[in-house]
């Protein structure tokens, strides 16, 4: 049977009916896969979020820009005067790639102990995080990527902020 003689068999009744199964079967498929995302984003899947991220080039680009920016903003520089920058975005970049579950070996100190002695403020802090989900987006990674690494820092906050 052609196409056309199939159309023509269509009432506006059966017609609805399709219409409703295919836009039914397209929202179906849409929730499945974001699903299917978020969970692999938990469990390290294919979708891990360390490949959302760029891995240790896409990582290493958001970390270094991010320091660059809060070592020179005059709202935050002050605590960066005598800290050698290299080591620093070294060690952050490794940093971040383990918490994205990365393959990258962190050896640095606790988030308490490294900033212990810095009295880092609430405000300073929060700053920090706005360039680095800039960042983020600037590196173009996915919006579910951005919000689940931001997610696992939030924490830090409380063994970082001590003003
Ligand atoms: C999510 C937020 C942050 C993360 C994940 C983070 C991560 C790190 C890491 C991994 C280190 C290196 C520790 C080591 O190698 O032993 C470090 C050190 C440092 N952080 Fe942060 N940090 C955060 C927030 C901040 C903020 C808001 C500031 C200042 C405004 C800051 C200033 C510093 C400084 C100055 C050091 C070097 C301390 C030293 O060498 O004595 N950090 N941070």
């Amino acid at each position: 049977m052609k196409f056309q003689d199939l159309r023509a068999q269509l009432t506006p009744e059966r017609k609805r009916h399709l219409i409703t199964l295919v836009i039914g079967l397209a929202v179906s498929w849409t929730l499945a896969s974001l699903m299917a995302c978020a969970t692999s984003l938990k469990t390290g899947g294919p979708t891990a979020l360390y490949q959302q991220l760029g891995g240790v080039a896409g990582i290493t680009q958001i970390t270094d820009r991010t320091l660059d920016r809060v070592s020179t903003d005059p709202r935050t520089k002050r605590t960066f005067a005598n800290v050698k920058m290299k080591a620093l975005k070294e060690s952050v970049a490794t940093y971040v790639c383990k918490v994205a579950d990365g393959p990258c070996v962190y050896e640095g100190e606790t988030m308490r102990n490294s900033h212990a002695d810095l009295g880092i403020s609430g405000a300073e802090f929060d700053l920090m995080v706005e360039i680095l989900r800039d960042e983020i987006n600037q590196a173009n990674a996915p919006t579910v990527a951005k919000n689940e690494l931001l997610r696992r820092l939030a924490p830090t906050r409380r063994d970082i902020v001590k003003g």
